[in-house]
């Protein structure tokens, strides 16, 4: 397994492109099996989960091909099989998306359902109400979530939690079924609202995409058509904090300003100067160390769970003492443990993290544990003294494209390293 090396210490200076969106690329590629022709999809970032999803499509018979601009060809024509193994949907928790599309469209779905995660429960009882309360006959039977429905029927839905996911899954069964569905406490992450985009497109009637009332008139069929993912707005926070935290002046482009209004607060709170024009954002600290800023995580549009991890990592190098408090996912500290092993000082009390800056972190092995805290240990690793060694690093693989190359285009020393 591959190892990060980061020899902190450079303030970032430069630019850096933002890719397409992993959590817009998982929900369309799974709403592509609704189209009856091809689908092509653009602005995919190469990730191991996109790659992931594409051997689940595969193993279902569908018949997808990438081109070398990472363009995405899906044609559900060839589906032989309506069927989430047990050994894809554990790698990722995502191919519950899945179940909506094949279940409105051919009427049958067996997803493995997914266990345990490194960052909290997460169930998916919201998933298989919304869809039992749309006709479907649901069972779990040997882990599987066994789904079967004639034409599924529209119907009033209202979700006990917001639910990102969920809403997708729902939003996706809708779109073939008879008659209007509501989704009340829909989601509103600008995720949501690309794929709602893509199937309006394809030929769906959507409307409240982006409100937390999304209304949906089922249709007979849809049709295929070429869609680009919108920009990662996590991916684009992250170069943003590396920034703010090396004391740097980075500018991220190909992003979407109006999806970082709280990032960019936050930002400002910790004392940067922060730009942004139509495509573009750019955090100036000018030399000068970060304050430290208190973060609260809850559904979009307010601070992103997906951001929090970075944010900490911020605090502790901060002046000042900040606090960290997790409202959505109740195990998403694994990064303050590692962080620790690094000289940081927080102290953690239920889902808060109080964190006291310090001048420096130091070097330490460290490990990644999921995704965005991999991304945080990569920020400290940044500015603290010496060499860091982060192993693991399959997650950050996940979600962030290039991401040693990226940065060292900002002039960080970082190197990946075969193991
Ligand atoms: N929840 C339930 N029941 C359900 C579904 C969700 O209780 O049926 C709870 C969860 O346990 C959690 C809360 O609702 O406490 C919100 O979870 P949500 O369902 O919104 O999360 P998700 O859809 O599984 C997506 C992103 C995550 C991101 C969250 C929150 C994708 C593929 N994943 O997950 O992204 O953290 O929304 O914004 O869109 C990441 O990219 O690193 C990542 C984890």
């Amino acid at each position: 397994m591959d190892k990060l090396h980061i020899t902190g210490g450079i303030a970032l200076e430069g630019e850096v492109r933002i890719s397409g969106a992993k959590n817009a690329t998982l929900p369309i590629l799974a709403g592509a099996l609704l189209a009856q022709g091809p689908v092509t999809i653009g602005n995919v970032p190469h990730l191991r989960d996109v790659t992931t999803t594409i051997e689940l499509l595969g193993r279902m018979g569908v018949t997808v091909t990438v081109d070398e601009r990472m363009h995405i060809e899906v044609d559900s024509g060839t589906i032989r099989e309506y069927f989430a193994p047990y050994d894809l949907v554990k790698t990722m928790r995502a191919s519950i998306l899945v179940l909506g599309p094949l279940l409105a469209r051919f009427g049958r779905a067996d997803v493995s359902l997914p266990g345990g995660c490194a960052i909290g429960a997460r169930p998916v009882n919201i998933h298989v109400a919304g869809l039992q309360a749309m006709g479907a006959d649901i069972r779990i039977e040997g882990g599987y979530i066994r789904a079967r429905a004639a034409r599924l029927k529209g119907a009033r839905l209202v979700l006990d939690t917001v639910t990102v996911t969920g809403t997708e899954n729902l939003m996706m069964a809708a779109v073939l079924a008879e008659g209007e569905t509501v989704i009340e406490n829909a989601a509103r992450e600008p995720e949501v609202i690309d794929l709602a985009n893509f199937l309006i497109a394809m030929g769906a009637r959507i409307a409240g995409a982006g409100t937390d009332r999304i209304a949906i008139e089922g249709v007979r069929e849809l049709h295929g058509v070429h869609y680009d993912v919108l920009p990662d707005r996590i991916e684009a926070g992250t170069y943003l904090v590396a920034g703010a935290i090396t004391a740097g002046h980075v500018r991220i482009k190909n992003a979407r300003p109006e999806h970082l209004d709280a990032v960019m607060v936050k930002l400002r709170e910790a004392g940067a100067t922060v730009d942004s024009g139509d495509n573009w954002v750019e955090v100036d600290m000018r030399g000068r160390r970060p304050r430290a800023v208190d973060v609260r995580t809850a559904p979009y549009p307010a601070f992103p769970t997906d951001m929090q991890a970075q944010f900490a990592a911020l605090d502790t190098v901060a002046d000042g003492v900040g606090t960290v408090v997790e409202t959505i996912f109740e195990n998403r500290f694994m990064h303050m443990l590692e962080m620790r092993r690094m000289g940081a000082e927080i102290r953690l009390e239920g889902n808060t993290a109080i964190i006291h800056g310090i001048k420096h972190l130091t070097a330490a092995p460290v490990m990644a544990t999921d995704l965005r805290a991999s991304a945080s240990l990569v920020l400290a690793g940044l500015v603290a003294e010496g060499r860091t060694e982060i192993e693991r690093i399959y997650h950050i693989d996940r979600g962030y494209e290039t991401i040693e190359e990226k940065l060292a285009q900002l002039g960080a020393r970082i190197k990946r390293v075969p193991n």
